[in-house]
């Protein structure tokens, strides 16, 4: 799995805003939406594109088409706050959900919600969770997407932790399926919860207001 750490100066003025315990939730939402719209424009650079003639109001001249679908799954609940930033830039996207959570005393994966479908093949998944933690719920999703087979799955992250991306690049390194991942930093560790450290707390709790 191709691992890209997003160096822009955005997504580290962004994650330090994450960080800070003192950020409210409104504040929070806004910036999760940022650094998601920092990292969906550096992972879509290579979206395989046509060339379409376009009519300006002067004369004809040469523009660019999408030649596949863009689906977004992002990962019930946290994903979600990743979701509306993409659309702004690209409306016509398609939008799937996998809910999966993981046992808070096992750390094991629990899958309680699926819509995902054969509309999944030929194209391209951006596949969206904040954390990836133990990288259960990464991996549990991957094994489902590759079901349908898709083109390529493209993991957009926010903090990722060492032993999740050992996890999730076993699957994805298994799975036959191209398979990336942005993020804009590797974490130190996980704590005997499973929560990122330093990270930024929980991250679904903060996007949503539920600490
Ligand atoms: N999920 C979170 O929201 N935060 C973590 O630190 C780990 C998993």
């Amino acid at each position: 799995m191709e691992i890209t750490i997003v160096s822009h100066s955005l997504s580290g003025i962004f994650l330090t805003k994450l960080r800070d315990k003192n950020a409210d939730v409104s504040n929070f939402r806004e910036t999760i939406e940022s650094l998601t719209t920092v990292l969906f424009v550096e992972s879509s650079k290579s979206l395989a594109t046509e060339t379409i003639e376009v009519e300006t109001p002067f004369e004809k001249t040469i523009g660019t088409k999408l030649v596949e679908d863009i689906i977004l799954i992002p990962i019930i609940r946290a994903g979600l706050g990743m979701v509306r930033p993409i659309l702004n830039l690209y409306p016509q996207a398609i939008v799937m959900h996998i809910g999966a959570k993981r046992d808070e005393k096992t750390l094991e994966t629990i899958s309680y919600y699926s819509n995902i479908n054969e509309r999944i093949e030929g194209n391209t998944v951006f596949l969206l969770d904040p954390m990836l933690a133990t990288g259960g719920t990464l991996s549990f999703s991957i094994d489902e997407i590759a079901k349908f087979s898709p083109e390529r799955i493209n993991i957009l992250t926010v903090i990722c932790a060492p032993e999740g991306i050992e996890r999730v690049s076993f699957v994805a390194d298994n799975s036959g399926i191209p398979i990336a991942l942005w993020t804009a930093i590797i974490d130190r560790q996980l704590d005997d919860n499973g929560y990122i450290l330093p990270g930024l707390g929980d991250a679904g709790d903060r996007i949503f207001g539920t600490i």
